[in-house]
């Protein structure tokens, strides 16, 4: 039997997902949103693309959860996006209303499900899911560090001019002002970032991965980015569906790791068919680890402003 993937949110980032998805033949693929006709309408010209690409699975669009049934993995991307001049933790009221309600419907129907949130401000989102779905740590992971990376992979690549496939690098943290791309553990097929870009290069590099998400909302002036999220959301389902262990940088739910306790942050993951199946600790240095823990705080931050709402008992809240 095919695998079933179901994704909430039926906008930009929703609708490339399902996309991406299909063109890959990763799994059938349930698309829900709120809007009548829209996740229908996209779902059905997405999968009239089937008999051009060839590709042969079936796309679903739906307003209500029943079709979701028994589905592998939740992508969660319902939400608002930013408008040009906030920050993703501008979010958080709006968003978190549309996670807990979204999360609570999802999981009634595929309780065994893996949950991948999109949604932002995404650390403090990922914290929301996996408190609303009761889900172990494992299975809620949040989509952030590899689009982070990727951002930064892509930059390296353009001031050298080489193929984005030989750069290295990877981000951890919150996916926020303080993400943290560790330049140290940065090369180019092998070869370590220091010797190829001086300091004050390498930190505007850093600084333009930092703001990344906000200089495409800058351009697009409503909405965000949705290519680049889809693509790194779609390559986690990838790494899960197919068990294939990739190590890739996820938020995951720590409990001491990194010297973190109970909150979600970025960090490199193995990710297969259990879902985050091991995270990594690398070593860090005195200022790497200060950065993480600054980055840390600040989605403590949001977390701790929501602790009024999560802790409710279920029937208050
Ligand atoms: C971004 O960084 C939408 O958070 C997403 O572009």
């Amino acid at each position: 039997m095919r695998k079933k993937v179901t994704v909430v949110g039926a906008g930009n980032v929703g609708a490339s997902c399902a996309l991406r998805l299909a063109d890959q033949g990763l799994a059938d693929v349930v698309v829900v949103d709120v809007l009548e006709g829209i996740p229908q309408g996209k779902a059905l010209d997405i999968l009239q693309a089937g008999p051009v690409t060839g590709l042969d699975v079936q796309i679903t669009g739906s307003n209500d959860y029943e079709p979701t049934a028994n589905s592998d993995i939740v992508v969660l991307t319902a939400g608002f996006p930013r408008k040009p001049g906030m920050s993703r933790d501008d979010l958080l009221w709006a968003n978190y209303d549309v996670v807990k309600s979204t999360v609570e419907k999802a999981v009634k129907h595929s309780p065994n499900s893996i949950l991948i949130v999109v949604t932002n401000p995404l650390d403090a989102m990922c914290h929301v899911a996996y408190r609303v779905s009761g889900f172990p740590k494992n299975r809620v992971i949040g989509m952030a560090g590899i689009l982070d990376t990727a951002r930064f992979r892509t930059f390296v690549a353009q001031k050298l001019d080489v193929s984005i496939r030989d750069v290295m690098a990877f981000v951890l943290g919150g996916h926020g002002d303080t993400m943290v791309p560790l330049v140290r553990y940065t090369s180019v097929a092998g070869i370590p970032l220091t010797d190829l870009l001086d300091a004050e290069t390498i930190q505007s590099l850093v600084k333009r991965t930092r703001d990344g998400g906000a200089e495409i909302v800058k351009y697009l002036k409503s909405g965000s980015a949705y290519f680049a999220p889809s693509a790194a959301a779609v390559e986690m389902v990838d790494s899960i569906l197919n068990d294939r262990k990739r190590v890739l940088p996820c938020s995951a739910f720590l409990e001491g790791e990194y010297g973190i306790h109970n909150l979600f942050v970025g960090v490199p993951v193995k990710l297969g068919a259990g879902g985050i199946e091991k995270i990594f600790e690398a070593k860090l240095t005195e200022e790497e680890s200060a950065a993480l823990q600054k980055s840390a705080a600040a989605v403590k931050e949001l977390v701790k402003v929501m602790a009024c709402k999560l802790d409710q008992p279920a029937a208050a809240a």
